[in-house]
């Protein structure tokens, strides 16, 4: 049996600038989202980012669970950011950091509404933020998971027909630190934004990206299914969708399926 270390290596030094203070590698965990929210309650530091080379308990949206084999790069940022900031932009900031990362690798990324960055139409990653609200300050940690280097046959066989591999789109596999650094550093510069209460900046950036804006979509809301054209969002990060009836809903939050491209 091979030995699964619980503790984590500090590889903070190749990774600290902008938002990040520190980087911890474990081997394995059940969930980076769970130890970053476990560290945040023994008072880390915001700009904490747990990684570990697989999970065994991966979550996903929706209380999905989220395949988490050796090759993917998965990892949690932990962030208390300021009060004055809408909370509901922060998953599509992230998804604009992940899908920029990838087009600075020269792979073609877009994001299907809210936050999963999709690489020929197919999932290549996936993001689930978590908060903790206390009365002095919230705690919110942005977990992602990339399929970089993962052999899509080690998915089960429902989620591999959903999934792109990186490494198998490319031809080549990469580099697992170097990637990371790239989407910290785009993190942090789209975080600065967010900070600052450019929501309009980061609006424009995500419809850049957008795969989702002019497809007739079906929302999968906690209160049912809603149909429409995904006609624009708002500046907190919400979809409009412009129903058969002509009037144009506000839809906050949900899974979001293609129905047909245009009206
Ligand atoms: C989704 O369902 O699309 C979101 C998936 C998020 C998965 C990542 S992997 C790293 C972090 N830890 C988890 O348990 N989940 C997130």
């Amino acid at each position: 049996m091979p030995k699964v270390s619980q503790s984590p290596v500090d590889i903070s030094p190749e990774f600290v600038s902008g938002c990040i203070a520190q980087v911890l590698q474990y081997e394995e965990l059940g969930s980076t989202n769970l130890e970053a929210l476990r560290l945040a309650k023994k008072g880390a530091l915001s700009g904490t980012v747990v990684l570990a080379r697989r999970q065994t308990r991966g979550r996903g949206r929706l209380d999905r669970t989220w395949e988490s084999p050796e090759g993917g790069l998965y990892f949690s940022l932990l962030l208390r950011p300021p009060s004055s900031a809408p909370l509901s932009l922060l998953p599509l900031t992230a998804a604009l950091a992940v899908a920029s990362a990838l087009e600075d690798y020269g792979v073609p990324a877009r994001i299907r509404w809210p936050n999963d960055v999709l690489v020929d139409g197919k999932k290549a990653a996936g993001i689930l933020l978590e908060l903790e609200t206390a009365p002095d300050a919230t705690v919110v940690v942005i977990g992602v998971g990339l399929n970089l280097n993962v052999d899509l046959s080690m998915l089960s066989a429902e989620i591999r027909g959903q999934a792109v591999s990186l490494a198998q789109y490319c031809g080549h596999p990469f580099d697992d630190h170097e990637v990371l650094g790239v989407i910290l550093r785009r993190f942090s510069e789209f975080y600065g934004m967010f900070c600052a209460g450019q929501s309009q900046r980061l609006r424009s950036g995500w419809i850049e990206k957008s795969d989702t804006l002019g497809k007739t979509v079906r929302i999968q809301t906690p209160e049912g299914p809603v149909e429409g054209a995904a006609v624009d969002i708002d500046a907190n990060g919400f979809l409009l969708l412009l129903l058969p009836s002509g009037i144009v809903r506000t839809v906050t939050a949900g899974d979001c399926l293609y129905l047909r491209e245009g009206r």
